[in-house]
């Protein structure tokens, strides 16, 4: 018989006390992994409930001030922000996203304000601006125009960096996009601006309760993403457009959505020397939400083992609406 060979290899051994688990763990979650998305409206003292989304709600600038200042008490080092823009506001060539007196350049100021060293990183994209919702301009016959969403999709970058955002965050999959925004950004000045491009991005259907939150399920209709968001059967794709943001100037990497995509998180953390960020999307957090909700998981655990699995799979930090949670379990 080999050494190798039971009886004289037990892995529980190692297993057995706590302290030996402690000293062999792998993968450690801290709540400086966590980065908070956050919906934000318009008017004072305004809270709204999402109905898909127990336990999240969109705040206005004032409320989402005071959550902001406990989420960075509890370690949490960064929020995402995402904003839910009035009907009136929409429009076909998606003007609002570049107004420097706009719902996002607002609450950046307000956040960098009060708690300058929270990190700020906002959504890059046009499908809460447009009225059709799709995260591209359109042409006559219905068709995204990339390069002209290109070019909307810089200015927006530019007014975000103007007003104060630390990370920009393309999640609109236009191609050379992340070129057109690093070149622009370094040409006015913010040299110091850092670029999470969503690579990865799948066309998933997890965004359902995401869209009721930021109101473009309607908006969208019957409509699709699938000339632009990847197709959630292709895992080598994925690896290419994460080469093509790094040479075009991503300073880090995301794949969205999170728990059905880790084999794509494990596989970027082998092939590129880069930080890679993972998206728990909303779909995910309202499964979890909905079984403890109703007793059939204990949210704790569940939730802890999953943030766990990210930083397994290589991932440095995660988007997650658990985040504030997660941070207060982990004290
Ligand atoms: C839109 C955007 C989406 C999400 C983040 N930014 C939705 C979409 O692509 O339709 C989804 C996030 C989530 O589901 O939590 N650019």
């Amino acid at each position: 018989m080999s050494i190798g060979q039971f009886p004289f290899t037990r892995m529980r051994r190692i297993r057995l006390k706590s302290f030996a688990r402690d000293l062999c763990r792998e993968s450690m979650l801290t709540a400086n992994d966590l980065i908070l998305p956050m919906f934000v409206i318009e008017g004072r003292g305004k809270t709204e409930p999402i109905a898909s989304m127990p336990g999240v709600c969109r705040h206005s600038i004032d409320v989402l001030i005071t959550h902001a200042k406990k989420a960075h008490a509890l370690g949490i080092p960064a929020v995402a922000i995402f904003p839910v823009i009035s009907k009136n506001k929409k429009s076909l060539d998606a003007k609002a996203a570049w107004d420097a007196k706009g719902l996002v350049p607002e609450a950046i100021k307000a956040i960098k304000k009060e708690i300058p060293s929270l990190g700020v990183i906002t959504d890059i994209a046009l499908d809460p601006y447009t009225s059709h919702g799709q995260d591209g301009l359109l042409n006559r016959s219905g068709e995204i125009m990339n390069d002209e969403t290109v070019d909307a999709l810089v200015k927006q970058a530019l007014c975000h960096a103007k007003a104060g955002a630390d990370i920009v965050a393309p999640s609109d999959m236009m191609d050379g996009r992340i070129g057109a925004i690093r070149e622009a950004l370094e040409s006015h000045g913010f040299k110091d601006t850092m670029i999470l491009a969503y690579s990865a991005k799948y066309a998933s259907s997890f965004y359902g309760p995401f869209r009721d939150a930021v109101g473009s399920k309607a908006a969208l209709g019957k409509g699709s993403k699938h000339t632009y968001q990847m197709d959630p059967a292709n895992g080598v794709e994925a690896l290419r457009e994460i080469a093509l943001d790094i040479d075009e100037g991503a300073d880090i990497v995301m794949v969205k959505p999170g728990l059905p995509y880790l084999d794509i998180i494990r596989r970027a953390r082998d092939a590129f020397q880069i930080p890679i960020f993972a998206y728990n999307v909303s779909g995910e957090y309202s499964m979890i939400k909905a079984a403890s909700q109703n007793g059939w998981l204990d949210e704790q655990s569940v939730v802890l083992e999953s943030l766990t699995a990210f930083k397994r799979a290589g991932a440095n930090a995660i988007l997650t609406y658990h985040a504030m949670e997660a941070a207060k379990w982990l004290k």
